[in-house]
């Protein structure tokens, strides 16, 4: 068995006196999606935060290919192969899709050798390539999900944090991510995807987590999840039908 790529360990996470994580344990393996579920306001971007070293924990670690990210400012951790797609997306609206694209080598120390580059993503993207010239808030909101994620690509990470890539998106655009998500994982990256859509959840991740209130009260596989209609109705608000 390989070593896990993240290892978060018992982190509390505090916006001053605000205390948010209150000792968040989980794993995740290389080449895998895990997905952490959670209505608005539980910690679900505090995680993604603390992973990045954007609001690092105040007590606990977060350890990465084995070493512990602990003191590293999130540019260091960027470097170290963990790209973030933000919540909400974050394209420059005023920029093309091409210099979208060609930014973020620029934001790195040394760029990391890998295979994608920004022929390999309109090669994946093709819809990309058609809007290459476009600015990106010309942008359909599935589109500008894509461009977010060619965008963290260009990186060469590891592992990718995406922060509720569904946000705003009609269920069929959803689907589109979905698949992206797929297609990252059959590349060999593993993604930290945080979600409150169920469904979607549900349908990429190899292994969940649901977070109340800066604590996890349920880890296991979709299928453990679906067996557990107590869970899913107190803290994702669904009834067990609507799976
Ligand atoms: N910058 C901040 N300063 C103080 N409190 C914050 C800040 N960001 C988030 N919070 C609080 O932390 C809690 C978790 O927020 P967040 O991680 O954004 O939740 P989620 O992403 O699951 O919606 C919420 O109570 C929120 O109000
Ligand atoms: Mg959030």
């Amino acid at each position: 068995m390989s070593d896990p790529l993240l290892q978060v360990e018992d982190v509390h996470t505090y916006y001053g006196d605000s205390y948010v994580l209150q000792g968040l344990s989980m794993k995740l393996d290389p080449g895998r999606i895990v997905a952490i579920l959670g209505r608005n306001g539980m910690g679900k971007t505090t995680l993604i935060r603390t992973v990045s070293g954007l609001t690092p924990p105040r007590r606990g670690d977060v350890r990465f290919q084995g070493r512990s990210l602990a003191g590293r400012p999130a540019y260091s951790i960027a470097q170290a192969g963990i790209a973030l797609v933000p919540q909400g997306r974050r394209v420059y609206r005023s920029l093309t899709v091409r210099e979208n694209l060609q930014l973020p080598t620029s934001s790195l120390a040394r760029p990391r050798k890998g295979r994608w580059n920004l022929e390999a993503i309109l090669n994946e993207f093709p819809q990309l390539a058609e809007r290459i010239g476009h600015f990106g808030g010309e942008l359909s909101g599935g589109e500008q999900q894509m461009l977010a994620v060619g965008r963290a690509l260009m990186a060469n990470p590891s592992l990718v944090l995406m922060d509720e890539p569904s946000e705003g998106l009609s269920p069929r655009l959803v689907l589109q991510v979905g698949e992206m998500m797929k297609r990252l994982r059959e590349h060999g990256l593993a993604v930290l995807l945080v979600e409150q859509n169920l469904a979607l959840a549900m349908s990429v991740a190899d292994y969940l987590y649901v977070l109340a209130s800066g604590r996890f009260v349920f880890e296991g596989t979709p299928e453990q999840l679906s067996r557990e209609p107590a869970v899913l109705d107190e803290h994702l608000g669904v009834s067990r039908r609507r799976i």
